[in-house]
């Protein structure tokens, strides 16, 4: 069958890099991709905003398949949308997607199904969410409600802080996401990155994996989208991995059908891994970027035929196999990320870089001119590889990235270090 990937990141090329090597896929279009999905996809200028163009397209195209990557999509309903044209989609409904459009809708669903998160209050403006505020211990974490592109939470140490972080998001600096304020317990423990695809009415775990959301070495400097990531995350055991299906993700797959908004598509929680056990800090209900990275390189059964059985709810008669190896990933970004990047640096040397045993690079955010290879966004590529241990996958990304010529680019030079201080020990 034809099949139409919406997205332009490097979770988009791995993505298609998946999608492309199964044999169920005639042709591979992506809307709008990127100079490395190029090698994998037809790109397309079609902008996922106009749903309409979207249905155009797959009708003239013959697509029998749309997988949806980004949240703006399906959070603006891209979902419903091709289901009322008949058109055959991985990704959730406009209402299902609210588990990540709205971190409030998300607390009030985990506390009627008592699902173990951070205890919170929401609030509508300041006066309110001050007053809370005043009994709450510190630190505090304050949240817009809304996408806000990972940049609408504040971890305050301090109250005056914590004032700030609620007055800006009411005073528009997250535009409509900041319209409602969450206030949230801080939690202490590791985090891990938790995927599941889900049809419905069944889910199915897939690997786990953990991402650095730091800018800076050691785990310093301001949040940011992701900088690297490795599966599998070592604090995901299987007892863990069970604990989380039981406490938090079929808990969770039951309320919204219940709700009569069932979920299909894969859910993203974010963990906190407590002393108590795994808490939920957050869902997003699309996959990780740059988890699926390291996810993609590490499947080894068949990304369509996955995708097809979350779509027609029949996850309960597939089982997905995974490579032994572990996989990670290192993000060379643009200078200036995660504030205003540089764009239109040139990047030379990818071809020799990817000729390392078991490197992948993934293309996050590039551009073609002629024959060069342009920088185009905040994080740029993805230098990914698989490895016996995540320290000889961390050695052989790290080799491929000595052989890239980018000045205008930086990365981080510790991704793994948790997990590869483990493997030591
Ligand atoms: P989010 O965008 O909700 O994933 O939050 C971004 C980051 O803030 C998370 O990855 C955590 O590191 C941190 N965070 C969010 N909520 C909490 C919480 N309740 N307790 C501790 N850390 C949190
Ligand atoms: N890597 C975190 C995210 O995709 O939101």
């Amino acid at each position: 069958m034809n099949i139409l990937l919406i997205g332009s990141g490097g979770r988009e090329h791995a993505l298609g890099w998946a999608l492309a090597q199964s044999p169920l896929t005639t042709k591979l279009y992506c809307a709008p991709g990127n100079a490395g999905i190029a090698d994998v996809a037809t790109c397309v200028p079609l902008s996922a905003a106009d749903h309409g163009a979207v249905i155009r397209f797959c009708r003239e195209h013959d697509i029998g398949f749309v997988v949806i990557g980004p949240e703006a999509p399906l959070v603006a309903g891209l979902a419903d949308d091709l289901a009322n044209a008949g058109i055959k989609h991985f990704g959730p409904s406009k209402a299902a997607a609210q588990l990540e459009g709205s971190k409030g809708f998300t607390k009030d669903l985990c506390r009627e199904a008592g699902i173990p998160t951070a205890a919170y209050g929401r609030f509508k403006d300041a006066v309110a969410a001050k007053a809370h505020l005043a009994r709450q211990k510190l630190p505090i974490v304050v949240k817009a409600d809304g996408l806000a592109a990972g940049k609408g939470v504040v971890i305050a140490e301090a109250r005056e802080e914590a004032e700030a972080a609620i007055d800006a998001c009411f005073a528009g600096a997250f535009g409509a996401a900041g319209a409602e304020v969450v206030i949230e317990e801080f939690m202490t423990g590791e985090e891990a990155s938790f995927f599941a695809l889900c049809d419905g009415t069944h889910a199915l775990a897939l690997a786990s994996a953990q991402d650095h959301k730091r800018v800076g070495d050691g785990d310093t400097g301001p949040n940011t989208g992701g900088m690297g990531a490795y599966s599998p995350a070592p604090i995901m055991t299987p007892a863990m991995t069970a604990r989380t299906m039981d406490e938090i993700i079929r808990p969770t797959v039951a309320a919204m059908q219940a709700r009569g908004t069932p979920f299909k598509g894969v859910l993203f929680a974010g963990l906190m891994i407590t002393a108590d056990g795994p808490k939920l800090i957050e869902y997003n209900a699309r996959f990780g970027d740059p988890e699926t990275q390291v996810l993609m390189l590490r499947l080894k059964s068949d990304l369509v035929t996955a995708m097809l059985a979350t779509a027609d709810g029949v996850l309960d008669k597939l089982d997905l196999r995974w490579r032994d190896d572990a996989a990670l990933t290192v993000v060379m970004a643009a200078r200036g990320y995660p504030g205003t990047p540089e764009k239109g640096t040139e990047i030379k040397g990818l071809a020799g870089a990817a000729d390392v045993e078991g490197v992948q690079i993934f293309h996050a955010g590039t551009r073609r001119d002629g024959d060069r290879i342009l920088a185009d966004g905040g994080r740029v590529l993805n230098v990914t590889a698989l490895g016996r241990t995540v320290a000889e996958a961390q050695a052989r990304a790290y080799a491929a990235i000595a052989k890239i010529d980018w000045p205008g680019g930086f990365c981080r030079r510790d991704i793994g270090w948790r997990a590869v201080a483990r493997e030591r020990s």
